[in-house]
Parts: structure tokens; sequence; C-alpha cells
């Protein structure tokens, strides 16, 4: 990518403002998984270390611009930011003003940006306002790199200096690897329930891929488009056409499209009743598929074992629900076993991967769900083409 980071500048006694993502799940005030949190502490304690007075700004959720509204208050994320760099973070309240500055050595969170009436539209002013709290402005969101906001986009454009942070650079890096240079063969596994939301997301990656093995919800489309009865399996038949297309396009482009052999089916998802795996011509009417089978995955291990990248999105079955958790935890020991590069991307499969331990093993994990979508889908991200014409 094309950016200054935080090594091109004298960073020494400066005021920075560092846009992180810190929009993580809470649940009655109390925060549920803390990634996102932890994966910018570095980027705090390096302008820690070079005694910058800080002003950390964040969103969080979706809520109405210009009213406060407490479930979507970043107060939680001040005191356990301030647990884990063990050192005090300043929270400053609702200001539609940004009335607020740092003293070097100290840490200022402000609240949500999406209380701020413009942050979404990109509003030049607002963003300035952003720009003008500090001498050097940090953008180490990835996650929300994908949208042009005041915060994310205009801010960068209207800071004196703009540099990338080093979460940002660690997330293009990884993204370069399988964009750019891939060491090929290089293979994209796509799960997760619908067709219709990474359609621009297969078909890109048709154009430069070795193989895509499909999953998940959908490779029951993929099945249908074929002819195969699925039973109640959950589908959309609206993109069977749009399936047909994309095995076309794997033929035309030589790409390896390995299809579900097998598959575990029941007639219920929470009692698993008629819990089964079956061959994919002997489904049903009254079955549903929950996760790919054994035959299925020893495919899929047999595919991926020429791959030297691997990007995986999504995942196989219903793996948040035993016994249907079988096929994604096959794939993630075959690519933790594998000495294939393998980039983890979207909130299910870094979950996936998390459940199982096995986070060692892949080669990078995204925290970014939209934003790498988007990269997979081959858009620049704004606040990526913001950092590359300011560099
Ligand atoms: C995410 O969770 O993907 C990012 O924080 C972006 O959030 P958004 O989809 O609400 O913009």
């Amino acid at each position: 990518m094309k950016a200054l980071s935080m090594d091109d500048i004298d960073l020494q006694n400066k005021s920075v403002v560092i846009r992180c993502d810190l929009n993580v799940p809470i649940k009655n005030g109390v925060i549920t998984g803390d990634k996102r949190i932890r994966a910018v502490i570095p980027t705090i304690q390096k302008a820690l270390k070079n005694n910058c007075a800080i002003i950390i700004t964040s969103h969080l959720g979706r809520p109405t611009e210009g009213t406060f509204d407490e479930q979507f208050s970043l107060a939680p994320v001040a005191k356990h930011l301030s647990e884990l760099l063990n050192a005090d973070v300043r929270f400053h309240a609702y200001d539609p003003e940004l009335n607020v500055q740092a003293k070097n050595g100290e840490i200022v969170l402000l609240e949500n940006v999406r209380f701020l009436v413009g942050e979404k539209k990109n509003n030049p002013e607002l963003g300035a306002k952003f720009a003008n709290l500090g001498e050097v402005y940090i953008m180490d969101a990835f996650g929300a790199a994908h949208r042009a906001h005041a915060s994310t986009e205009s801010a960068i454009r209207q800071a004196k200096i703009a540099v990338a942070g080093p979460l940002m650079m660690a997330e293009m890096e990884a993204a370069k690897k399988i964009l750019q240079e891939p060491k090929r063969p290089l293979y994209a596994i796509v799960g997760g329930s619908k067709v219709s939301t990474k359609l621009t997301v297969l078909e890109n990656l048709l154009g430069f891929v070795d193989g895509l093995i499909v999953a998940g919800g959908i490779a029951n489309t993929f099945l249908l488009a074929q002819g195969y009865n699925i039973g109640k399996s959950l589908v959309e038949e609206d993109f069977i056409d749009e399936a047909k297309r994309l095995i076309q396009l794997a033929k035309d482009k030589n790409v390896d499209l390995p299809m579900p052999k097998d598959v575990v089916v029941a007639k219920d998802l929470s009692s698993a009743e008629g819990l089964r795996t079956t061959t994919i011509n002997d489904i049903k009417a009254d079955e549903a598929i929950f996760d790919m089978g054994e035959e299925t995955c020893k495919e899929f291990a047999k595919a991926l074992e020429k791959a030297h990248t691997v990007v995986w999105n999504g995942p196989l079955g219903v793996f948040e629900q035993e016994p249907f958790d079988k096929g994604t935890r096959a794939l993630g020991d075959i690519l933790a076993k594998s000495s294939a590069y393998s980039l983890v991307c979207g909130g299910d499969s870094v979950t996936a991967v998390e459940q199982f331990s096995i986070q060692d093993k892949m080669g990078y994990l995204s925290t970014g769900g939209g934003a790498f979508l988007e990269i997979l889908e081959g858009k620049t991200l704004p606040a990526v083409a913001a950092l590359a014409d300011r560099a």
C-alpha cells in the first residue's frame, strides 16, 4: 500500500489523533470480544513511547446521528483500554463541538464518532475538526476503511500529516499476499449463508484464483443449480442462474471448483433430529443441509494440498452448534497443518478459528469484516485511497 507509516515521520512530542475501529460486541455494558481493542494496543504504545498527546476516535454500532444513546457509548471501551494499556485513559463524553485537547503522555478516548452529525455523510467540516485535533492523523481503523466517513476519509485528506497505523499496514500487507503477489496455486474458500452477499466476491475471485471452494449455504444454491434436490435447505432460488453462470465462468477460466460430495443433514437444526450424513443425490424433502460431510472435507483437503496461498471467508456449516461444527473444524485443521499462507477474514471464520484454538497456525487473521470483503470484490477502500494520495 502506498502510504506513510508511523515510522516515516518524527512523532516525538507530537499531538496525534488515532482513528481506531473499536466497534466491539458489548452486552449490558460488558465487552464480550476485545480482539479489535487488542489489535491497536501496539499503535497506542508506539505513540506513548514518543511522548505524544494522544486522542483516540472510533465508531461503535450504528446509532442515529445527533443524539446520544448509551447503548452505543464507548465508555466501557475506555475502561477496558485503560486496563489493557495499564495506563489512564480519559474518556471525553459526547461533545458535538469536539472541544478537547490532550497533554503529552496523556490518552483521551472520544465518545462514538457516529453520534456526530455529518460523520456518515463524510461532512468536510466535521472532517476538518477531526483533522485539527492533532498534528498527525493516524488511520488505523482497517475495519472501517471501506467507509467514506468524516473520520475515515475527509479527516485523512485534510490533516497536516496523515499516516497509516501498524494494523492498517499489516492488513494491507496481508491483502497484497492474496491480490498482488500470491504464491500459486491460490485457493479461495467462500462459505457463509448467502450467495447474494458474496456474488461480487465470487465473481472477482474467479478472475484470479486457481481454485475456489464454495461451502455453507452458498454451496446449497450451487447444488440446486446443478439439479440436485436439497430438501428444505437454506437456498436463494433467485440466484440459481447466477450460480450457473459462476460455474460456467470457473470452467472458462480453468478454475478448480470442487463441489460437495456428501453433506450432513437433519430435519431440525436445534434438536438435530434425523441427523445423518448422505451423498448429495439422496437428500429427502424434509431434510436440510447443516454441514459438509467427511468425504467432501477429504476432497477439499486434496484440493488444498496443492495450494501455496489460501484465503478463507465464511464457515462450512453451522459451526456454532455441535455436531454441525465438524466441517468447519476439519477445514481449520487442514489449514493449520498446511504450509500454505492462509489468510482468514470475516467475523464468523475468525471466530471459528479462535473457537478451535488454531489462530496461531494461520498466516493472518483480519480484523475487518466488510472491509476485507470489499478488497476481495476488487474495490479500492476510500481510506486507502486517501492515505495513498497523502503519501
Ligand atoms: C465492522 O464491524 O465491520 C466495522 O466496524 C464497520 O462497521 P459498519 O459496518 O457499521 O460500518
